[in-house]
């Protein structure tokens, strides 16, 4: 064959494994989409930079993370000790590593170094979502040590919270039941396989293996106690800390006990895939596999896949709907949250599961994220206060934020786009 030939044969290979791998992932979203839609993230955040930077501006130090709308419509923040102060700067970091765009790299520094002091925080187990999305980022992208001592420093702040005759990390130093008068000193909630992306990644840079004992350990001991056998979740497991017995099961913010709460149930996908990631133990995929299953078989998951804020809330015998206190009608809230969440979740798990399992994943991911891409759930600017995504729910039971956005949906919707386009590009997501 003559060298031409041959030349024309290697690439016409070439252009038909380009087109067999997007086959295989899927054409509907392409990379075009999510340049676009990274490209409105970008043009979000900077609007929400401008108010929230003006408060900084107006000798406001405190009330300044991001975290969703007030009842006009702005913008509202909390102080740093809230559990989502570091999704702010998380957005900021992840739209910079896409678009390389130096203002969101000054911009994500200066939020992520306001947290400084979180690093020696003890009061509650949030502190993996604070300082993973924000310094956890800022360390990837950088590669600034002073950011990886920071991380090993809240890793621990986050361990003095373990407690071993229990076997996981205490959440809160309190939960009130929403029954009786019941309070419980032990709670541990689905949310808190979140945190444990820190200890995995202090232990990996410090060599200290303690930090992912604890990990796994914990990871062990809600595999054991939050999942009914159809592997729906619990959402608060209260313990004895001095028996290390389970002492009820009961639920915060879903509607009840034994119903499921999306946004749980959400966490419990992404986290198990996570720990997966990092121990290469197959008793944890068989666990996420069978949490995603759960969530995206459910006949109660609506047919653009964006789940009401608990998949037991239309069900006989549960809660018909939340009356809104405009016209006091029963409506069945969606929370998009749980939706991009589970989405990037989805995406990394089909990098684990072979087969048609794999393609139903991506395929769920992908319809998620379609469909938070829509006007449905897209945000115009300079309106939803400037959030990327609108119809979340923060806490019902607790009559606040609902169907309102919420800055971690937006960080999630948005590691989700960078996900999937790394599987576009044949890119390793790790
Ligand atoms: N971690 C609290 C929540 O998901 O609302």
């Amino acid at each position: 064959m003559k060298k031409q030939n041959v030349f024309a044969c290697i690439l016409f290979t070439i252009f038909l494994s380009a087109c067999f791998s997007l086959k295989k992932i899927g054409t509907g979203y392409s990379v075009d989409s999510v340049r676009n839609n990274v490209v409105n993230a970008q043009q979000m955040l900077y609007l929400m930079l401008q108010t929230a930077n003006k408060k900084i501006n107006a000798g406001d130090n405190i009330n300044i993370y991001p975290r969703s709308t007030n009842k006009k419509g702005e913008l509202f923040t909390t102080d740093l000790y809230e559990w989502t102060s570091g999704f702010f700067p998380g957005s900021l970091w992840y739209v910079y590593e896409y678009t390389k765009d130096s203002v969101l790299k000054y911009n994500a520094v200066k939020w992520t170094e306001k947290l400084e002091k979180l690093q020696y925080f003890t009061e509650h187990h949030d502190l993996g979502f604070m300082m993973y999305c924000s310094y956890g980022n800022a360390y990837r992208l950088t590669g600034n040590t002073v950011y990886r001592q920071i991380l090993i420093n809240a890793a621990t702040a986050l361990c003095t919270r373990f407690n071993q005759k229990v076997g996981a990390i205490k959440s809160w130093n309190s939960f009130k039941s929403r029954h009786g008068n019941a309070t419980y000193y032990y709670p541990v909630i689905i949310d808190n396989m979140m945190n444990l992306e820190l200890l995995f990644f202090a232990s990996k840079v410090s060599g200290n293996d303690f930090f992912r004992k604890v990990a796994i350990k914990h990871a062990e001991t809600t595999m054991k106690n939050h999942f009914r056998p159809d592997f729906s979740s619990y959402h608060v497991v209260c313990y004895d800390s001095i028996m290390g017995s389970v002492l009820t099961k009961e639920t915060a913010q879903g509607y009840a006990d034994n119903s499921t709460w999306a946004r749980g149930q959400a966490w419990a996908i992404y986290g198990y895939t996570m720990v997966y990631r990092e121990t290469k133990d197959t008793r944890f995929l068989e666990t996420a596999r069978r949490l995603a299953d759960y969530f995206v078989d459910n006949k109660n998951l609506p047919a653009d896949d964006i789940p009401y804020w608990d998949f037991n809330a239309n069900q006989q015998g549960f809660i018909p709907g939340v009356k809104s206190k405009a016209n006091n009608v029963s409506i069945l809230y969606r929370d998009v949250s749980a939706a991009a969440i589970t989405s990037s979740a989805l995406l990394e798990l089909s990098a684990y599961v072979n087969g048609s399992l794999g393609r139903k994943y991506r395929s769920v991911a992908l319809k998620m994220l379609t469909t938070l891409s829509s006007n449905v759930y897209l945000a115009q600017p300079d309106t939803n206060g400037n959030f990327i995504l609108k119809h979340s729910v923060g806490n019902i039971p607790n009559g606040t934020e609902i169907d309102s956005p919420l800055v971690y949906a937006d960080y999630y919707y948005i590691e989700a786009l960078l996900r999937y386009n790394k599987l576009l590009k044949g890119q390793p997501l790790f």
